[in-house]
């Protein structure tokens, strides 16, 4: 990718029926992403389908959900979901008898981790028992898949799965000082690339936010002759993230939340949905705009660029509507502060001129600075300290939104996608959630 290709047009069409199937490829989170298209789903009257990631026992042995947990997963998702563990990456994996990923990063010590060096043939065969265990499961859902689908109807496949953080100790450690570390807790983000440490963690990466939807397309071939055959159509979606046009003064502007270590995986993301669409599969990538959710939460300041969301609702007429927004964020703030001065605030930390480097599209994800990192996890504090609850937040209520207008945007464009790989900018969005509130 050069240059972002953004979703321009607020799309109509709709191929989708009831009798025709959503499978959710990931499980659902209250906060998650994933809740806009199934909504979107089930308003159109398909039936949803799920899967589940599995548990890990006290060993770390992968099981299905037991009864309780698959009946409120159900519940929650609000539909059948297929109880094989599609638990992805491999840093619990490994030949019997050998020591996983896990647990030979058990041996770094916080002193010596950027010098330690891991055993790399090792590290490739556990990496073959991962795949492996992940493929050979994925064959068994879609197997009980195929059996939930009738002939001629459509199959919309909605990738969700993005994490591989190794449960690791001395990693758990480095992460809160490379995500949210500032002053004396800073860490480079480079330092952890350039260690072998950092080196495992992409490949891990990879397997679970990128590669995941290569294994999916692949494995669905069956299933995707058999609609197509029949006179159905096969959709592949995933979440991805490459930065987002968000309005800086009067003006769209591309920027990005630094540091995005797991950007190499996302871009890997969508070259799978070009390879895809190469061969005439109609995969797309969705670059999302930056909410909090649980797997975001970990990033410190990545809500940022999510608050003049706020001034584009207003630039693209959202009216009322628009203003009634403006007064529920007002209402979450402490008499001390204005919207305004918050607005004032997110605008300067994106024109400061410790900033300006990191909107650099092809040099993207570029690692953390001592500067750029002080400037945003402080801007981000000083922003959550304002608010009245520091656990209801206005990017609470600009998440939901976002969601919300992800929903039908993502479902409406697959049904005659422009392309493997689109941006989903604050324009969009607000014209979006403009025509749904007004
Ligand atoms: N939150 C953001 O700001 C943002 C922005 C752009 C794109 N996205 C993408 O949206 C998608 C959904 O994320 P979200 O932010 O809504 O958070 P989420 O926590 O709701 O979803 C994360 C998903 O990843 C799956 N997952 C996690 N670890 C896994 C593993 N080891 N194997 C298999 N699946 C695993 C979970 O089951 C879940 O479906 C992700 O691809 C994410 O990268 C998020």
């Amino acid at each position: 990718m050069n240059t972002p290709i953004p979703l321009q047009q607020l799309p109509q069409k709709n191929i989708f029926r009831p009798g025709d199937v959503f499978v959710l490829f990931g499980e659902l989170f209250g906060r998650g992403y994933a809740n806009g298209l199934v909504n979107s789903a089930r308003q159109a009257g398909m039936k949803i389908v799920g899967i589940t990631v599995g548990r890990r026992e006290a060993n770390n042995a992968l099981r299905p959900l037991n009864e309780e947990e698959l009946a409120t997963a159900e519940q929650n998702l609000g539909g059948k979901i297929i109880n094989i563990p599609l638990m992805a990456g491999f840093d619990l994996d490994a030949p019997a008898g050998t020591p996983n990923p896990t647990e030979m990063l058990g041996s770094l010590t916080l002193k010596s981790w950027n010098e330690d060096k891991l055993d790399w043939d090792h590290i490739a065969k556990c990496q073959e028992v991962g795949v492996q265990r992940f493929k050979d499961s994925l064959a068994e859902v879609m197997k009980v898949l195929g059996g939930m689908i009738e002939p001629g109807h459509n199959v919309f496949f909605a990738h969700t799965m993005a994490g591989g953080i190794p449960k690791a100790k001395v990693f758990l450690a480095i992460a809160n000082r490379v995500y949210k570390g500032r002053g004396d807790r800073f860490m480079s983000s480079q330092t952890l690339l350039d260690s072998d440490l950092g080196k495992l963690i992409l490949k891990n990466f990879d397997e679970v936010s990128a590669n995941t939807f290569e294994h999916l397309i692949e494995a669905s071939a069956a299933i995707r002759s058999g609609m197509e055959s029949s006179g159905g159509q096969v959709r592949y979606t995933a979440y991805g993230y490459h930065g987002t046009s968000i309005l800086i003064g009067d003006e769209y502007v591309w920027q990005t939340y630094t540091n995005y270590t797991q950007g190499l995986a996302k871009m890997r993301l969508e070259r799978i949905a070009q390879a895809a669409w190469s061969k005439n599969i109609k995969a797309t990538v969705y670059n999302c705009p930056e909410i909090r959710t649980n797997s975001s939460d970990i990033f410190a300041g990545v809500e940022l660029p999510l608050i003049p969301l706020l001034n584009a609702l207003k630039q693209e007429n959202g009216g009322d509507w628009a203003e009634s927004q403006w007064q529920a964020c007002r209402s979450l703030l402490t008499d001390e502060v204005t919207l305004e001065d918050i607005l004032r605030k997110v605008l300067d930390f994106q024109t400061h001129s410790t900033m300006l480097p990191f909107r650099d599209f092809a040099a993207w994800p570029m690692p953390n600075s001592q500067p750029q990192a002080d400037l945003t996890i402080g801007t981000s504090d000083e922003i959550q300290k304002a608010h009245k609850d520091s656990k209801v937040l206005i990017t609470d209520l600009l998440s939901a939104l976002v969601i919300e207008a992800t929903g039908p945007l993502m479902f409406h464009e697959t049904s005659d996608p422009a392309g493997p790989v689109l941006w989903l900018n604050h324009d969009i969005i607000a014209r979006q959630l403009n025509t749904i509130h007004i």
